[in-house]
């Protein structure tokens, strides 16, 4: 089965708000799937879904088969579910290897064992050498990677990623982008919300595209871009003037 995550007409309301309506797609095993869209657009919600962080008001989520559609971030954690959140969340009291081992926690229960865990994950994130430092000493771009690295450290087959590149400079996001291959490589399947489009349609295998609650589009980066309702919703009457720079600014 290659198909990982489905979800099939999930909506979910906030009061008489449809942050998410009647959305559907599949995530296959091994993919960088790329989820854009405006501010309100519905992403985060949307990733709060699929975490059970909320439940859907309507439709099914599917993960390895199960339907997690009324599931608890707990048990999706447990079924191979990471993330990280838009507004930064590290124990900022606690070191880099003690955030990163609350991760390794999940699926080794000996502290010896979750460290050990714990300080290879380090190494792939470039923390070999900050282990002892307290999280709030870190910069916001280390902190962010930092959250990346506690979420790995859970073993996730399917991760979401909130803004990861979000007010990080032209060298940052290029080494974000080269961690979302190196967790590719490793098996990862990655969902990425972002803004930074020269971030995400270089490594994207797939976009979709939510505009208002809604998704308005889906293919291959390339697609995307092209496509007339997704220039329309970033850029509304601008459209033709803007389109050209934006095609350009991805390139
Ligand atoms: N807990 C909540 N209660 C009420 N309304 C909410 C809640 N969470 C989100 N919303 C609303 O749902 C809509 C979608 O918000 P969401 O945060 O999912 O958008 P987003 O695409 O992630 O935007 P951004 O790019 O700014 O992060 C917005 O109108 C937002 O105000
Ligand atoms: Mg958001």
């Amino acid at each position: 089965m290659n198909e990982l995550l489905i979800v099939q007409n999930i909506t979910k309301r906030f009061g008489g708000l449809q942050a998410n309506n009647n959305i559907s797609f599949v995530v296959n095993k091994g993919e960088i799937i790329g989820l854009i869209g405006p501010n309100g657009a519905g992403k985060t919600t949307l990733f709060n879904c699929i975490a059970c962080f909320y439940n859907v008001d309507e439709g099914k989520i599917f993960f390895k088969g199960s339907d997690i559609s009324q599931s608890t971030p707990q048990r999706n954690c447990q079924l191979g579910i990471g993330r990280t959140f838009q507004i930064v969340r590290v124990f900022k009291d606690m070191t880099v290897l003690e955030n990163i081992m609350i991760g390794a926690f999940l699926r080794n229960k000996h502290p010896r064992d979750a460290k050990r865990k714990a300080m290879d994950i380090a190494a792939i994130f470039g923390f070999a050498h900050k282990l002892q430092l307290k999280a709030s000493s870190l910069t916001i771009a280390e902190q962010k990677r930092l959250e990346v690295a506690r979420a790995v450290a859970t073993d996730p087959e399917l991760l979401l990623l909130d803004e990861t590149m979000a007010g990080l400079n032209v060298q940052e996001v290029k080494e974000s982008v080269e961690l979302v291959l190196k967790l590719k490589e490793r098996g990862i399947t990655l969902i990425l919300v972002e803004h930074v489009m020269e971030g995400i349609m270089s490594i994207a295998d797939r976009v979709i595209v939510l505009d208002d609650g809604e998704k308005i589009a889906e293919g291959s980066p390339r697609d995307v871009i092209n496509n007339d309702k997704v220039i329309q919703a970033y850029f509304g009457d601008k459209y033709h003037a803007k389109r050209r720079e934006f095609t350009t600014s991805i390139q």
